[in-house]
């Protein structure tokens, strides 16, 4: 790979504030990061050292390939002995790959990382054997570096459970660990001088970030009264040109953006179908005539033969619970709708109301194989739902109108409410 003339040399660090160095490697030949992001142009392990009156921090690391020249960057600015603490935002191996050697060249250097990351640390260090001490950290918790001041903010799930940012209080200077963060290559290092990052920005939220939603927006809480002279974090470009402005764009993609289409308080059900011969359309049909008569509760009706799977992905998210029918064909159900599934791998799914129905011919199997795979994805499935021998009966469409009112009961509270049952009912006549 050819580097631009402006690219930063090995073994040189690069300052982004007084005393506050740079310290981290560039991968450009990578093309998947974490086996499922495509990373067009790479990325960067992007690493940061601190220093202050009393002593220097390490904040975060590289991955393992590339400690040399981690180490190398780092030695331009201090001694290993100068090293007090090491900050770990974040143990992915891409961010923990050098800690070992490092905690062997500094073995003086204290550990501070979240509580929840303890488990992870002695994950990672366990086949060196290395020795060192560590000591967990809160939001609030601070570490002084004599004219410096650091400051700890939990930002759990972000992209695992351990994630932390770090606040260098004196400068603002915000290391940031996977949040704002992009896999984006480019040894002009700057936001202000990299190309065009976008793309890679909103990729990366939207594959790491985008599935802890309701995390985000707990972290942004406490970002955004920072005052922000300059975000690193630890994949990317660092953004020292308009840092605020990728706060607020992670505040933008974070926003549900169906909710102004609901009322208050109403719950939102899907219903989607595929029908080879019309059968299990009116299956659909019913249930979204059965569910759409309660109270409460909007239910939207969509042939997934007339679409794409990732069109839904949006609405899936932000709605409270979808149903799938699919006749069964070679004993499975058809393949639009695994395709709809398995797009919401990114969505967080977790006690959404799921269920299925559908037509058959000779067996049947599609309806308990999607419901199977509904609890896979960790929604309740409070109903077995009706599967129908070819052309649906009156009676059996009854039965579809029942289980869709039954759903929405389910979503707007009304099956779970306790019965009262007047004693004058349990007398036999
Ligand atoms: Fe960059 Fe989640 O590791």
């Amino acid at each position: 790979m050819i580097s631009p003339a402006s690219a930063i040399p090995d073994g040189e660090a690069v300052e982004l504030a007084p005393g506050v160095h740079w310290v981290g490697a560039f991968d450009p030949s990578l093309r998947r990061f974490d086996l499922i992001l495509s990373t067009a142009n790479g990325t960067s392990y992007n690493a940061y050292a601190v220093r202050g009156s009393e002593g220097v921090v390490v904040v975060d690391t590289v991955k393992s390939e590339f400690a040399d020249v981690f180490f190398a960057r780092l030695e331009t600015i201090c001694d290993y002995s100068e090293i007090r603490a090491i900050v770990l935002n974040h143990l992915e191996p891409d961010h923990s790959g050098a800690l070992p050697e490092l905690l062997r060249r500094a073995p003086q250097a204290e550990v501070l990382l979240s509580t929840r990351a303890q488990s992870m640390l002695k994950a990672v260090t366990k086949a060196d054997g290395v020795e060192y001490s560590y000591r967990p950290v809160a939001t609030g918790d601070t570490l002084s570096l004599g004219d410096r001041t650091l400051r700890f903010i939990s930002t759990p799930f972000l992209h695992w459970p351990d994630t932390q940012c770090t606040y260098l209080e004196e400068l603002s200077v915000l290391f940031s660990g996977d949040v704002f963060g992009c896999h984006f290559c480019d040894q002009r290092l700057f936001n202000d001088r990299v190309g065009d990052f976008r793309y890679a920005f909103e990729y990366y939220y939207r594959h790491i970030m985008r599935p802890f939603r309701s995390h985000v927006i707990e972290a942004l809480d406490l970002l955004e009264p920072l005052e922000l002279a300059l975000i690193a974090p630890a994949h990317g470009p660092v953004l020292r040109d308009g840092p605020r402005d990728y706060v607020d764009r992670y505040r933008t993609l974070a926003q549900p953006t169906l909710q102004a289409e609901t009322c208050a308080g109403e719950k939102t059900l899907l219903i989607f179908y595929l029908s080879a011969y019309g059968n299990t359309e009116r299956m659909a049909q019913a249930v979204y005539a059965g569910a759409e008569g309660v109270e409460g509760c909007r239910v939207s009706l969509f042939d997934l033969e007339g679409s794409e799977p990732s069109l839904f992905v949006d609405l899936i998210e932000e709605a409270d619970g979808f149903v799938i029918g699919s006749p069964t064909i070679n004993g499975d159900a058809v393949k639009p709708a695994w395709d709809l599934l398995s797009s919401l791998t990114l969505v967080k799914l977790r006690g959404k109301l799921g269920g299925a129905f559908g037509s058959y011919g000779w067996s049947g199997e599609a309806v308990q194989m999607l419901e199977d795979r509904l609890r896979g994805l960790k929604l309740v499935v409070p109903r077995h739902g009706p599967k129908v021998k070819l052309i649906p009966t009156e009676e059996e469409l009854d039965e579809c109108r029942a289980f869709g009112r039954a759903l929405a009961e389910h979503l707007t509270g009304v099956a779970n409410q306790a019965r009262v049952v007047d004693f004058a009912d349990l007398i036999r006549p």
